[in-house]
């Protein structure tokens, strides 16, 4: 009684849609085993011997599993083995991704009992043990899949985008940036002028997505809000945009909270001439990397 997830990384704040717009990526992705148990219990191991807080109340995974079993009547419980693939504080979601994939691979099991929207809800609990904060912008496109919106968290409200075909290039510099800290460095007032460029970038760039507009999505990958304080914390991150567009990208930015940086494009082509980049740019600074050339999943 048992079943293998692929949990996938995840691109959150899509540049200018900060807690409220991620998109769903092909690879990497993380594989979970979820086996059902018969006691109330929550039991978490690392396959490959990857240190992973196995107190369920302090993982990732477990968190969000042992308030699914609130709200559970029969004498049950899961037991999760987890493979990392993605590394934690790369800003690719890999927290949420074990949040995500423990409470699917758990609702496969309970013959889908809960609607995704439930499991968004319980895997927001994953999220705040990683980073402290209750944001789904990672977790919402790993369960939906695609691109999603985060309208709201209390009450929730999820929109998944529709839009069209988008490769997506991602260099993780092998840096760690810490989600909290990257939270911590926010300033916590806008100015207008700002919140006014930023929501029309964050309409334009939905409704480039609704009308399969690549220029519109492309105009709108804009942020003057969190950017220009997070990507201090980056090397080589203008580099990366500015050749990356030139060479014909629809743009970018950094994913999630950093370190990593997204670049979208729309054919597969355009997506290689931008890791090619990004290797050039990082071999310049001499810093290790990785490069994930992958599609909206
Ligand atoms: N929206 C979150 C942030 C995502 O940028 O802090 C973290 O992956």
């Amino acid at each position: 009684n048992s079943v293998t997830v692929q949990a996938p990384g995840t691109v959150a704040n899509l540049v200018c849609g900060f807690d409220v717009l991620g998109l769903c990526l092909d690879a990497p992705y993380d594989t979970m085993v979820i086996r059902l148990l018969d006691e109330k219990k929550v039991i978490i191991e690392s396959a490959d011997g990857y240190p992973l807080p196995t107190d369920p109340a302090l993982n990732t995974a477990g968190a969000p599993l042992v308030e699914m079993l609130k709200e559970i009547e029969e004498n049950i419980g899961f037991e999760v083995i987890i493979h990392k693939a993605i590394k934690p504080g790369s800003g690719i979601g890999s927290s949420a991704a074990s949040a995500a994939g423990a409470v699917v691979g758990a609702n496969v099991l309970l013959n889908n009992r809960f609607t995704k929207e439930d499991l968004v809800r319980f895997a927001l609990f994953g999220e705040k043990v990683a980073s402290g904060v209750k944001h789904a912008d990672n977790i919402a496109p790993g369960i939906y899949g695609g691109i999603t919106l985060i309208r709201s968290i209390f009450p929730l409200d999820i929109v998944a985008i529709p839009a069209p075909e988008l490769f997506v290039t991602v260099v993780h510099p092998q840096i760690e940036v810490k989600t909290s800290d990257a939270r911590q460095i926010l300033r916590k007032e806008v100015l207008l002028k700002d919140a006014i460029k930023q929501w029309g970038n964050i309409a334009g760039l939905v409704a480039g997505f609704m009308k399969n507009d690549y220029d519109l999505i492309g105009r709108s990958l804009e942020d003057v809000i969190i950017e220009p304080v997070r990507s201090i914390l980056i090397p080589g991150f203008a580099d990366v945009k500015q050749r990356s567009v030139a060479a014909g990208a629809l743009g970018g930015g950094i994913s999630g909270s950093g370190p990593s940086i997204f670049m979208l494009s729309k054919d597969e082509e355009t997506a290689h001439a931008v890791e090619a980049i990004m290797h050039d740019v990082y071999n310049g600074v001499g810093l290790d990397h990785h490069v994930y050339v992958t599609k909206v999943n």
